[in-house]
């Protein structure tokens, strides 16, 4: 950051309350006005409506209403599985704070009324509050825009950081324009989009590690991307795609980053002199050009699926099998058992999830009853966010091949 705009800054920070740090915001309205989006969508129109629809812009509800469910289940569990927390963490705030972190980072900003009337809006599901507490423009543009600070110090109150532009800024709070190089960088993702959370929390929560699967894993195999070329830069831009209430667009996305290859024999096994077997073998292969591990997150039922199925010309059934894609966690205390959410989630003890890169192959052996000659065989992947919900499935690919031992 220059120096310039750091005295500049400084002047101003005198004369127009900000986001200050190391005072407590006191009520709800309070930090709702701080953080307030609406005066940005005056010059950043396309920006601001792009975001609206982003899940940045419903943190504590998110698609289908999953987010607040969990968040429901976490608060609620204060005084049965987490009762010790009652100890450990007496406020509100406290108890939020490793989930709240990453979902309304602000809040850790707020008084402990603020946090319980946060936390009551939660149990009550009173989305007229939650719809308010959002990731706004405020927060990643400001608050979060810096993550340097000994290089470059906290943000300043009516500054906004952004990728390039420097100067005075319209807006009437936010009258600096300053550069923030860590906004096109993935650890400015980083920031929330990364788990597990073990050091610094009293509980560690495992959300989502796309940053860490980003790093150890995408990078090592020679990728190239960043987030924000993947998530920002093309169609995407501030909607921040996948949003999993926009059922063709993610299949769309997944079509071209997934594929899905197919190859298939029919033919007669002859295991000894005497016998032959007849048999359809089916070679499949899912490669996954996507910059982490997917599925990932913390809708944790969500998995890709590989459903194969063998049937007669005629339709009828000779064998089904379906394989998932998934991480796989376990809670800890019992080894042999897999959970799922936030709060629960420890450990992986398997991962079957796509690997950037790598290959997923299945060779499947279908042996074909007395006298069936013909197959069809039947290849489809999807990717169920919650599967078994219609609304949350989202087809990626179809692949039909019709196999013939006649010659
Ligand atoms: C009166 C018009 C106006 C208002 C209001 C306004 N902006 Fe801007 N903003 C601009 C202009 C003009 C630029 C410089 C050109 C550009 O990058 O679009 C800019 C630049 C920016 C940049 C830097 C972009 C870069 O390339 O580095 C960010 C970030 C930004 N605005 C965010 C906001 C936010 C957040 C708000 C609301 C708090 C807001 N703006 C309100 C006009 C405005
Ligand atoms: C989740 C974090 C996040 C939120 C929320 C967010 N931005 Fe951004 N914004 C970014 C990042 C990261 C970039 C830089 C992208 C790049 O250059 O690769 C950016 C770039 C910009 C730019 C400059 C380039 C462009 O895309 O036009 C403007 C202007 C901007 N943001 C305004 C806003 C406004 C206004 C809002 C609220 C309506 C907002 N942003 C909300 C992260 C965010
Ligand atoms: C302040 C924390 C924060 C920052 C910074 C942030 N995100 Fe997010 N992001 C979230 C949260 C929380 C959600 C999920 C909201 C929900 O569904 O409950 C989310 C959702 C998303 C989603 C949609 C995921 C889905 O499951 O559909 C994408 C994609 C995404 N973020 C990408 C990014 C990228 C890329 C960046 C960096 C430019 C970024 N985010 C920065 C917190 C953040
Ligand atoms: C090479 C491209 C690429 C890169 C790099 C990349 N992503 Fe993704 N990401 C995707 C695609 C494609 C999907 C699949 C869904 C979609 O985008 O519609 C996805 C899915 C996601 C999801 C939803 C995961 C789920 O299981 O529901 C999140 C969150 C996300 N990415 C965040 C990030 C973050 C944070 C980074 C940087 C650390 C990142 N991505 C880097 C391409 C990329
Ligand atoms: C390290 C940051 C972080 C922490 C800690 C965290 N989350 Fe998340 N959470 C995210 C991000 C980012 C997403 C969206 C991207 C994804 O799913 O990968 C998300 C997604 C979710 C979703 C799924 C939304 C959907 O797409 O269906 C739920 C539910 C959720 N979080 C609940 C919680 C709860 C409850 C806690 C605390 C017990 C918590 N999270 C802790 C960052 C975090």
């Amino acid at each position: 950051m220059k120096p310039i705009w750091v005295a500049v800054a400084a002047l101003l920070l005198a004369a127009i309350p900000g986001v200050s740090p190391g005072k407590e915001v006191q009520t709800l309205d309070e930090l709702v006005q701080l953080y307030d989006a609406s005066s940005c969508q005056e010059c950043h129109q396309e920006v601001h409506a792009q975001w609206e629809q982003s899940l940045h812009a419903k943190p504590l509800i998110g698609p289908i209403g999953r987010t607040l469910a969990t968040f429901q289940g976490y608060v609620n569990s204060r005084d049965t599985e987490l009762k010790k927390s009652r100890e450990v963490a007496p406020g509100t705030r406290e108890f939020l704070k490793p989930c709240i972190e990453c979902h309304l980072p602000q809040m850790m900003d707020a008084s402990e009324a603020v946090a319980e009337e946060i936390a009551q809006a939660i149990v009550d599901g009173d989305e007229k509050v939650l719809n308010k507490l959002q990731i706004t423009c405020i927060v990643c543009h400001n608050r979060n825009a810096i993550l340097r600070k000994f290089r470059d110090g906290n943000p300043q109150p009516n500054v906004i950081y952004g990728p390039a532009f420097v100067g005075k800024h319209g807006d009437k709070k936010f009258t600096t324009a300053a550069k923030s190089e860590m906004l096109r960088d993935t650890i400015f993702c980083a920031q929330c989009h990364q788990g597990p959370n073990v050091q610094h929390y009293d509980e560690p929560m495992w959300c989502t590690s796309t940053f860490d699967s980003h790093q150890q894993f995408y990078v090592p195999m020679g990728g190239t991307q960043s987030c924000q070329d993947c998530h920002m830069s093309k169609e995407g831009g501030h909607r921040f795609p996948p949003n999993y209430q926009d059922k063709a667009q993610t299949s769309k996305r997944l079509s071209e980053w997934i594929d899905l290859n197919l190859n298939t024999i029919g033919y007669r096994m002859k295991p000894n002199a005497k016998e032959f077997i007849p048999m359809v073998v089916i070679n499949s292969e899912v490669v996954s050009r996507i910059g982490h591990r997917f599925p990932d997150g913390c809708p944790s039922p969500n998995r890709v699926t590989l459903d194969i199925k063998v049937t007669t010309k005629d339709g009828k059934e000779l064998y089904q099998e379906t394989k998932t894609y998934m991480p796989q966690h376990r809670l800890g205390y019992d080894d042999n058992t897999m959970v799922y959410a936030a709060n629960r989630k420890l450990t992986l003890i398997r991962d079957t999830s796509l690997q950037p890169f790598v290959p997923k192959k299945e060779t499947i052996e279908v042996k074909l009853p007395e006298g069936v000659q013909d197959a069809v065989v039947e290849a489809v992947l999807t990717f169920r966010q919650l599967p078994g919900v219609p609304e949350a499935e989202f087809p990626i690919h179809k692949v039909t091949r019709e196999v013939s031992l006649k010659r």
